[in-house]
């Protein structure tokens, strides 16, 4: 069996949580930011390697000004105001995504992020905003077309993603109940384990990750081959 060694997470069901308790979305955003701490460290716990998670698509534009400007908010202040945190924990932070159209504050904070925990070796947490699956795909061939290639195939190709030294993911989960991809991890899902999970994100704990350790471990995977 193949370890789970990268994990990602889809994080749905922050607005849901919020409307169950009469509060406005942005309230199961910051609530979804504290599940994603306790997920860290359940993944710590469990020797996971690599956690991808969902922050923000390349269609999560659509949404309220309002949300979207909390949300780049949190993009902005909550990870570099945690460096000490990710430090003493070993978490080395990798940014996933088309930062072009990104508040500058926002990815000035998260490089700050990335460069202040690029020594960390006990987990590396790919962070997804405005990540999508197209847009990532599109990038890379885009810029094999600038270098001159004539003739491109999957490796090349994913050797232009933005961090094509982490390996594709194993484990897909998603959250509330929603079964669907969403543009998430287009290219690396090929062959990745899908698993769906009723409990809204902000309910997550380290117990959440330690039954999806658990669920992956009963999962025969054969990439195409025989068991
Ligand atoms: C989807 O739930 C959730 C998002 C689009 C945002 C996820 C972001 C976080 C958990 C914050 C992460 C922050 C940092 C700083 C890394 P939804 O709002 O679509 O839920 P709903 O389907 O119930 O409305």
């Amino acid at each position: 069996m193949a370890d789970l060694v990268h994990l990602a997470i889809i994080m749905d069901g922050n607005g849901r949580w919020a409307k169950a308790r009469f509060l406005p979305r942005t309230a199961g955003h910051l609530e979804g930011l504290k599940a994603l701490k306790r997920c860290i460290s359940g993944c710590i716990s469990e020797g996971i390697r690599y956690l991808t998670v969902y922050c923000f698509s390349t269609e999560n534009w659509k949404r309220p000004p309002d949300e979207v400007k909390y949300l780049m908010a949190l993009f902005t202040n909550k990870i570099y105001g945690e460096i000490k945190t990710l430090n003493s924990l070993g978490v080395s932070v990798r940014l996933l995504g088309n930062t072009s159209n990104l508040p500058p504050e926002a990815v000035k904070n998260l490089k700050k992020a990335e460069e202040e925990t690029k020594d960390n070796d006990k987990i590396t947490l790919q962070l997804a905003i405005n990540y999508g699956g197209y847009d990532e795909i599109e990038r890379a061939v885009n810029s094999l077309i600038r270098d001159g290639y004539k003739e491109i195939d999957a490796s090349l190709i994913r050797s232009r993603f933005d961090n094509p030294d982490i390996p594709p993911v194993d484990f897909i989960v998603r959250s509330a109940g929603e079964m669907r991809l969403s543009n998430f991890l287009l290219f690396d899902s090929a062959y990745a384990e899908l698993g769906f999970y009723d409990k809204l994100f902000p309910d997550w704990d380290e117990q959440m990750i330690h039954q999806i350790k658990e669920d992956y471990y009963k999962r025969i995977r054969k990439f195409g081959g025989l068991a």
